[in-house]
């Protein structure tokens, strides 16, 4: 009784501490009403398309700079202005408790590593991201480009097609050829067991975001999800190591080879990092760089289903610049002439940003309306709240390619367009995703009519940190006549 007594008025004193005195500088941000033993987790009832859908909407309700509590005694801010965005994203390189959930299983990698790590790693693999050394990186997009096109020929005439197994198994060929040098032919065997594990670890990530006491290592231990969380991680890492493995076994007919290009791995290897170390990097490359590409494509590819203006324009550009042949290879400098393909990829990337939230923790105090935020407060940046905002993008919920071409550069104000984040912490993939997304999309469009589904199936749109359509991008394929 007396330890109850005891716990009781400990907690009152730290609510105290919390309100009056810790946070005070942010009582007049707005936000939703806080529970005094919740805080406000009861926007996160429901499942995870209702909890994403509640988060998104945060800043269309409050404003700009929205104040949650995700436990009695913890704010966190919620930003859609993007101004301020930009200023957390330049000045705060910390990330936040969201990204320790993933650490078990992406380590030291870029996207979780602590901030003086992250700087030496960082500045090691940018090498292999340099424009002018990405040639090489164009054989991959076209050989598993090409095996996406014959797949899809087997699926021509049914009804309704979920595109995304096929994309995601595609990209995760091109990111083990890509980073890795490792050719995996994973399409064509179908095997889900990887990209399974992944989203299901994922799914783990944000339902322990969004937990009141999951978040908590000692508590979350006593879950079931703790045990799937596991053998999950066990298998995206014996993933890892046999990529290694196959790279280790065909390192020797390598060893001749001159090329002024490096992947991240012979990068890496070649600094000397070895073990954690190692397959901290490949899983975090390997998770980073194949999901995001894979999901903007497939939202590309539903919404050029749907929309046969759009579809009509972007096969008159590619016949174009390639002509007829649907064998010809595209080179990366016919890529640069797709002015179209690129509005209608970054049009994509707004309406369905596949990265809809980041998080960092301040590492600075930060002067908002309403009041200062102190350093160590963890924020959500809402991409999605920006790229939905009709003061940047006029009528923000129609899918409109045209608002990204160079003629209407001069009406459209970009400092809302976040889709690689900004700042040094931004995507080290942002220039390799493009050249991806162009080819692959210019591939099936050319040897495909694409339609929607018979009946049409509309996307749901939920979170595994990265933005997913529960329902699938169901869409109708048939050979076209080029
Ligand atoms: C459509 C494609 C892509 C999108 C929308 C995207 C988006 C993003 C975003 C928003 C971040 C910041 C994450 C954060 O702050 O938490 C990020 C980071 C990162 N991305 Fe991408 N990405 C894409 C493709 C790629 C590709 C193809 C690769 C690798 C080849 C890649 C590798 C990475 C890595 C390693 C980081 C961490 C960077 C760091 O912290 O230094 N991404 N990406």
């Amino acid at each position: 009784m007396y330890l109850v007594l005891i716990l009781f008025a400990v907690f009152c004193l730290q609510l105290l501490y919390t309100k009056k005195w810790k946070y005070k500088s942010m009582e007049n941000i707005p936000g939703p009403p806080p529970n005094i033993l919740i805080g406000n987790m009861g926007l996160m009832k429901g499942n995870i398309e209702d909890m994403f859908h509640n988060i998104i909407s945060l800043n269309k309700t409050f404003g700009k700079f929205v104040k949650i509590w995700v436990s009695p005694i913890t704010p966190k801010i919620v930003i859609a202005d993007p101004g301020v965005a930009q200023k957390v994203l330049n000045s705060s390189l910390s990330k936040s408790s969201l990204y320790n959930h993933m650490f078990p299983f992406l380590g030291n990698g870029l996207v979780t590593s602590h901030v003086d790590l992250w700087r030496k790693d960082r500045k090691l693999t940018n090498v292999a991201f340099n424009t002018k050394l990405m040639d090489p990186y164009n054989i991959a997009f076209e050989y598993h480009g090409n095996q996406l096109v014959s797949m899809l020929y087997e699926k021509t005439g049914l009804n309704a097609l979920n595109i995304v197994p096929f994309v995601d198994l595609y990209a995760l060929d091109v990111i083990c050829e890509t980073m890795i040098g490792v050719r995996t032919h994973i399409l064509k065997t179908g095997d889900m067991e990887y990209l399974n594990a992944r989203s299901q670890f994922l799914t783990i990530v944000m339902n322990r975001t969004y937990s009141l006491y999951k978040g908590y290592n000692f508590l979350f231990k006593f879950t079931n999800e703790y045990r799937l969380s596991k053998r999950c991680e066990e298998i995206l890492r014996d993933f890892s190591k046999f990529l290694i493995s196959e790279y280790m076994k065909n390192s020797k007919s390598r060893s001749n080879d001159d090329t002024d290009t490096k992947n991240v791995f012979e990068i890496i290897t070649e600094a000397g990092l070895t073990g954690d170390r190692l397959i901290d990097h490949v899983n975090t490359f390997v998770v980073a760089g194949q999901d995001t590409p894979a999901s903007t494509i497939a939202y590309a590819l539903y919404e050029i289903a749907h929309k046969p203006e759009i579809q009509r324009k972007v096969v008159e550009e590619s016949v174009e610049i390639l002509g007829r042949d649907k064998n010809v290879t595209i080179t990366r400098n016919d890529m640069h002439g797709m002015v179209y393909l690129e509005a209608l990829i970054k049009e994509a990337l707004r309406h369905y940003p596949a990265v809809p939230m980041i998080e960092r923790t301040l590492d600075e105090d930060l002067q908002v309306s309403g009041g200062i935020v102190p350093a160590g407060t963890d924020t959500t940046i809402n991409i999605y709240a920006m790229h939905h905002d009709e003061e940047f993008f006029k009528e923000p919920n129609k899918f409109d390619p045209d608002r990204f071409l160079p003629a209407n550069s001069s009406k459209i104000n970009l400092s809302g367009f976040l889709p690689f984040s900004k700042g040094s912490r931004d995507c080290i993939g942002k220039t390799f995703a493009m050249y991806q997304m162009k080819s692959v999309i210019t591939k099936v469009v050319r040897n495909f009519e694409l339609l929607p589904a018979d009946p049409p199936v509309k996307l749901v749109l939920t979170s595994e940190f990265v933005m997913k359509s529960s329902s699938g991008n169901q869409i109708r394929i048939k050979p076209r006549q080029l």
